[in-house]
């Protein structure tokens, strides 16, 4: 793995008019780095996405969806269905986001839905997991994340596995009043992760990316990307100013590089 992978989710933040405003000056902002070395990814709100479709193409920045309804059609009211995101160019579903699992109730069973589908539509299925605090305080982390991997990812064939990227997210790290994760604990947790995917995919599993997110800030963002097993970045707050986002896509890109310079050589 020797890319960076590293995007923002908007939240229920930035209209139409923010989100493209932000998108357009992303894209100024990192127009002379290559696409080669890093994944750049922005996941704003449904109503943004059509209108900002072309502009983030255009800029190599890739557009994801924060929550996708798992058939392609039906009687769901509410829900957005692959289809409808692939045709305003979405290639990314963000699937069990920690607000979406405990402030709307979503369950494993439904997250291995939406993953199935996103895989069945070619899109990336960007899965996330993290523990609570009060499991974290039980020593359960691992438990809970292994869980989260081995329901979520239930029943995927290991030739599917380089359309999956994992986002580890604590609950208790994310938003307002987070606290972020130390590098060593994030690394812990990741390596986890790694071993859960290693018994899914095997040596697919190696491949896939796992993402760290939750207060990632300038000041700690070059400790986490340092990491042996963090392969990227996935930022809320600290990323929704375009200059600010860029300064850490810059900070962090050449640990990434060394890092993947480091594992060529070993
Ligand atoms: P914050 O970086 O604001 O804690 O949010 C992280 C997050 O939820 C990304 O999906």
């Amino acid at each position: 793995m020797s890319k960076l992978y590293i995007g923002t989710n908007t939240k229920m933040y930035k209209n139409i008019a923010q989100t493209a405003s932000f998108l357009e000056a992303l894209g100024r902002q990192t127009a002379d780095l290559s696409r080669e070395s890093m994944e750049l990814f922005v996941i704003p709100s449904y109503t943004a996405l059509d209108r900002v479709s072309a502009t983030a193409r255009a800029a190599g920045i890739r557009l994801g969806a924060q929550n996708m309804g798992w058939e392609d059609e039906g009687q769901f009211t509410g829900e957005i269905s692959p289809t409808m995101l692939a045709e305003v160019g979405v290639t990314i579903a963000e699937i069990g986001h920690s607000e979406r699992r405990h402030v709307l109730g979503e369950t494993d069973e439904m997250e291995n839905r939406k993953v199935h589908a996103a895989l069945r539509h070619g899109m990336t299925a960007l899965l996330c997991v993290g523990e609570t605090k009060a499991q974290r305080a039980h020593g359960i982390a691992d438990e809970v994340l292994r869980t989260q991997l081995k329901e979520g990812l239930f029943g995927v064939d290991a030739a599917r596995a380089e359309q999956l990227w994992i986002a580890y997210e604590p609950v208790w790290a994310i938003g307002v009043g987070g606290e972020p994760a130390s590098a060593a604990y994030a690394e812990a947790r990741h390596a986890a992760i790694r071993q859960a995917l290693f018994e899914l995919f095997g040596a697919a599993g190696a491949k896939i990316p796992v993402l760290y997110g939750g207060s990632v800030n300038p000041e700690n963002a070059a400790a986490l990307a340092a990491q042996p097993d963090i392969g990227g970045l996935f930022i809320g707050r600290s990323a929704w100013d375009a200059e600010r986002f860029a300064a850490i896509i810059r900070q962090v890109l050449p640990i990434f590089a060394d890092k993947a310079e480091g594992r060529r050589r070993s």
